[in-house]
């Protein structure tokens, strides 16, 4: 990805369409996947939270999800104690967080709008996160500069999203992940579906583009399928491909107070500004 480019052109028109027209089947689909114990877990075998740790404290903590969806996580992590906000690009997916709210009797803020300019003040939240949310389907170069300019110095960046690995061996004629390389690994960016836009970038240009917004790497988890889960993402063969290759990753971040020294302990910041579409009872 050359510096400072982006290959946004449309993308964000194409995955609005493309979620307005898939929100209820995708419910239909994954909603039950996604919801009770694994809520607050991530990515396509929801590795728990309580386990892994990938957001650390969350309690008091100003947090911020970026392509919230149904907003299961965020319902969750009110429940214990943080200060939720959810933004989506889909008026759609937010109708269904806001049932997944009112079921739940919570309330907090909904922000329709795109992850590559956010509605909101710089240094407003102590964690920023998404799992397979805006920072798979929206310009990283667009997104990771966003992300880093509403955390504060000392917060989280944690995202779950695809891995390179994934997209180079995936035959978009067939539409299947294959043993073989499909695509050139230096030349990942924007990846054209069907229906849809994702972004991938390879790992020396991820860590080239958080270390140009201030963030450093504290983990990057590659996960192995387990051995004998099943998820309603992939099918028996690509459960198989990921025991041998990432299917995905999850990074976690953490904004540098400037440049190459770490963040302070987290310290809770209070939302302002924003533009809560729905939501608010
Ligand atoms: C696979 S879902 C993940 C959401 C949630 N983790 C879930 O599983 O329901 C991806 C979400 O990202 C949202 N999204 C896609 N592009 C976005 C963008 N540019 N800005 C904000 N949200 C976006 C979609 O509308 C969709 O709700």
């Amino acid at each position: 990805m050359p510096k400072n480019s982006t290959a946004d052109r449309g993308a964000v028109r194409i995955n609005r369409l493309h979620w307005e027209r898939q929100a209820a089947g995708y419910e239909r689909r994954v909603g039950r996947f996604l919801s009770g114990r694994k809520a607050m877990a991530w990515g396509l075998w929801r590795l728990p939270e309580s386990t892994f740790q990938f957001l650390g404290p969350v309690r008091d903590r100003a947090v911020l999800e970026i392509g919230c969806g149904a907003a299961r996580w965020l319902v969750g992590l009110q429940s214990l104690g943080a200060r939720p906000v959810g933004l989506d690009l889909s008026r759609r997916r937010l109708e269904q967080a806001r049932t997944e709210m009112h079921g739940g009797r919570r309330r907090f803020p909904l922000l329709e709008a795109d992850a590559g300019r956010l509605p909101l003040r710089d240094a407003s939240f102590d964690i920023v996160f998404c799992d397979w949310g805006a920072l798979t389907f929206a310009d990283p170069a667009l997104t990771i500069p966003e992300a880093a300019r509403v955390l504060r110095p000392g917060g989280r960046l944690v995202f779950a999203t695809s891995s390179p690995w994934r997209v180079v061996a995936h035959d978009p004629r067939r539409d299947r992940i294959t043993r073989t390389l499909q695509r050139d690994y230096f030349d990942l960016h924007r990846v054209d579906y069907t229906t849809e836009v994702n972004f991938v970038l390879p790992y020396g240009e991820w860590i080239r583009l958080f270390r140009a917004h201030g963030l450093s790497v504290d983990r990057l988890h590659e996960v192995r399928a387990p051995a004998r889960a099943t998820s309603p993402y992939l099918s028996k063969s690509e459960r198989a491909w990921g025991r041998r290759w990432p299917l995905e990753n999850i990074w976690q971040l953490t904004k540098l107070l400037a440049a190459g020294r770490p963040g302070r302990k987290p310290r809770t910041t209070r939302v302002r500004r924003g533009r809560p579409t729905t939501g608010r009872a």
